[in-house]
């Protein structure tokens, strides 16, 4: 068993066809046929069933493909973190979820090129899980999101908790009111704009929302209340044993914004955003005071890229010019 034989294995289980399977890998069909051949004659089990169009692989090739799949992405992950020891790249590059763009980022990076000022930064606006594979494959060498991962590859450091605002349309009746309750809202139809497709949601209730649906509005089931309620925002309101009446899925936290402007429903998001369409929207502080928006820094465990610690030095010094209430951190292994 070799590398080439597992690599044309993937290709005709991903595309599910030869031809297809050739076009990706740059092989041609007798090739990838005769790579297939040897791998399960070295096996002696058959794991593609060839007399299905499109291709299926049998169950033995479902349980290879799912294992060996995973153990050449680990492959990748060290050949491109080899890659990058010996050669290490003076440029920074950092992945980061919009809302924190909104926030402190840019003053972020202007505190580190002022006492950095040879570096160079690349950002790449990516979601907190995409930004795990990109950790990996060496895009970005740090990123920013808000919520914890559990990986084997990946160290991760809570950088500060972030009160959510309520946002409301400026003609809402509530619009005016400065401290608000959940529980005050949770007739309103409430704007969900979380990557529900993402293992966060998996377990909301489909009755409750649906992933995705755009503009469809939904009726509660309250028996989402006894699953465990992962979508972010839903999970605020159940700890408080809410259940907002009516939900309205979106892609992202711009259209969700853009919703609430135009008097279409209401939202929570971290206080950071506060300062977008504010001829529109009203936002208001929430009484709660652990309603909150987790910030954590994650990079590479066995990686961690030369600038980071000045990066982290720039963080820790915007807290405390702004009188941010932090708790300082190190990375486990520093370079
Ligand atoms: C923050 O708002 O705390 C933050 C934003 C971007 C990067 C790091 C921290």
């Amino acid at each position: 068993m070799d590398l080439k034989q597992l690599n044309a294995f993937i290709a005709i289980a991903d595309s599910r066809s030869f031809s297809a399977a050739a076009t990706k890998t740059g092989l041609s069909q007798p090739s990838l046929s005769r790579l297939l051949k040897q791998l399960e004659t070295d096996m002696g089990v058959e794991l593609v069933d060839r007399y299905h169009r499109p291709l299926h692989l049998t169950e033995a090739g479902t349980f290879f493909y799912d294992k060996i799949s995973a153990i050449l992405t680990e492959i990748d992950t060290v050949t491109s973190m080899t890659q990058r020891l010996s050669t290490p790249s003076s440029m920074l590059n950092i992945g980061f979820v919009p809302s924190v763009l909104y926030g402190l980022l840019p003053e972020i990076i202007a505190m580190l090129k002022q006492s950095n000022p040879d570096i160079e930064v690349n950002l790449k606006d990516i979601s907190s899980y995409q930004q795990i594979e990109a950790l990996k494959s060496g895009e970005i060498d740090i990123g920013f999101g808000r919520f914890p991962h559990q990986d084997p590859w990946i160290q991760q450091i809570l950088l500060r908790y972030e009160r959510y605002v309520v946002a409301l349309p400026k003609a809402h009746h509530l619009a005016h009111i400065q401290e608000q309750r959940l529980i005050d809202l949770a007739n309103n139809r409430l704007i969900l704009y979380h990557q529900t497709h993402l293992p966060i949601a998996t377990t909301v209730s489909s009755t409750s929302i649906k992933p995705n649906n755009n503009t469809k509005s939904r009726s509660a089931d309250p028996s989402a209340l006894s699953a465990p309620i992962t979508e972010p925002l839903l999970h605020l309101f159940a700890q408080y044993g809410i259940s907002p009446f009516m939900t309205t899925t979106v892609s992202d936290l711009q259209v969700a914004l853009g919703l609430v402007a135009a008097g279409e429903g209401i939202t929570l998001v971290p206080a950071s955003l506060k300062t977008v369409r504010t001829d529109q929207i009203s936002y208001q502080r929430l009484v709660h005071e652990n309603v909150t928006s987790p910030i954590y820094l994650h990079t590479l465990k066995d990686f961690v890229h030369p600038s980071i610690s000045d990066l982290l030095s720039a963080i820790y010094q915007v807290y405390e010019q702004r009188g941010i209430t932090y708790r300082q951190q190190k990375f486990v292994s520093q370079p």
